[in-house]
């Protein structure tokens, strides 16, 4: 696999259903392919914070032998320009084009996190800095968040899905819930693609005017009516995101969408889910996340699983 950015990757190569058992066992093994990395290098450039993705991704390709740098852009390495044909006479000090070079010759796979803008959605929408990443680092690329997209996170999502379920095909809801800052749309985008290639009734549910990108949302239930859309929920996974017209704005911060006990009760004594980090009592309340019901720690804990697979998948490529 040479790149690592959407589940499309995944139905192209393994499959969907081949990477989650894949997954499981590392669950269950952790060391199994303690030597499939061995002189191996995977390199991490963050342009944005992390504590998940960073530690988890450091932790998968340990337990599989390789070794990791990890950089900070703009703090413990040269601040980042990613548009091309500027003059550079401002406060960024490397172009993206030689970064990725440079980190390509270093190491044999990398990872980057560049988080959507939020100003131009053209810009953001065709991932344009992953894509040049891609273009210059001359190795494979895993996604550890992008302006669109959060693949790592879903995989870890549908396992943490697949390890909890009680029925078949559970009933699993994405319910918007308000938030003090404009975030992007990247994890909602994301799970929404992930579950319509997996084996769940999704529903989404938001306010008016949060209606995802129509090439995430095509052929899946939307409703406004949130309480609707908990009726007989299996999960619901709780997110905020910013609207996609106007792009980046926050156009509400209705706390009646906040989950709550009086929300979760209304589900079919669902699994409560969030990618964390989570604001408390704005997102979910104290009651909610604290209690048997939320599965947030294990499927933060799977971000793990889902790395190791797809670092496996990339080191058997590269053999
Ligand atoms: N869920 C997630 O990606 O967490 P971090 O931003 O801490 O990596």
């Amino acid at each position: 696999m040479k790149r690592f950015t959407s589940v499309h990757d995944l139905l192209n190569g393994y499959g969907l259903s081949q990477a989650i058992t894949d997954a499981l066992a590392y669950a269950e093994s952790p060391w199994k392919d303690e030597c499939l990395g061995k002189r191996k290098t995977v390199g991490l450039l963050f342009m944005n914070p992390s504590l998940r993705t960073r530690m988890s991704t450091q932790k998968a390709a340990s337990l599989l032998g390789a070794e990791t740098i990890v950089l900070n852009a703009g703090s413990d390495s040269w601040t980042l320009e990613t548009r091309d044909g500027v003059i550079m006479n401002g406060s960024t000090t490397e172009h993206i084009k030689e970064a990725a070079a440079v980190m390509g010759a270093y190491c044999d796979i990398l990872g980057l996190r560049t988080f959507a803008g939020l100003t131009d959605r053209t810009y953001d929408y065709q991932e344009t800095v992953l894509e040049k990443f891609i273009q210059h680092s001359g190795v494979p690329v895993i996604s550890l968040e992008s302006a669109t997209r959060h693949p790592l996170q879903s995989f870890a999502d549908l396992v943490t899905i697949e390890q909890h379920k009680t029925t078949q095909r559970p009933k699993v809801v994405l319910s918007w819930a308000p938030h003090p800052k404009a975030l992007p749309q990247a994890v909602a985008n994301s799970f929404t693609e992930w579950m319509k290639h997996a084996d769940v009734e999704l529903v989404v549910t938001h306010p008016e005017g949060y209606d995802l990108d129509p090439s995430f949302v095509e052929g899946v239930h939307v409703t406004n009516d949130q309480d609707a859309a908990l009726k007989g929920a299996h999960f619901v996974y709780a997110k905020n995101w910013s609207a996609v017209e106007p792009y980046g704005q926050i156009l509400s911060q209705d706390t009646s969408w906040t989950v709550s006990t009086k929300k979760m009760a209304l589900t079919d004594n669902a699994k409560f889910m969030h990618c964390l980090p989570v604001r408390r009592n704005m997102i979910v309340t104290d009651e909610v996340i604290d209690s048997t019901n939320s599965i947030v720690i294990p499927q933060a804990a799977n971000r793990v699983v889902s790395a190791q697979t797809v670092l496996a998948y990339m080191l058997k490529g590269l053999a």
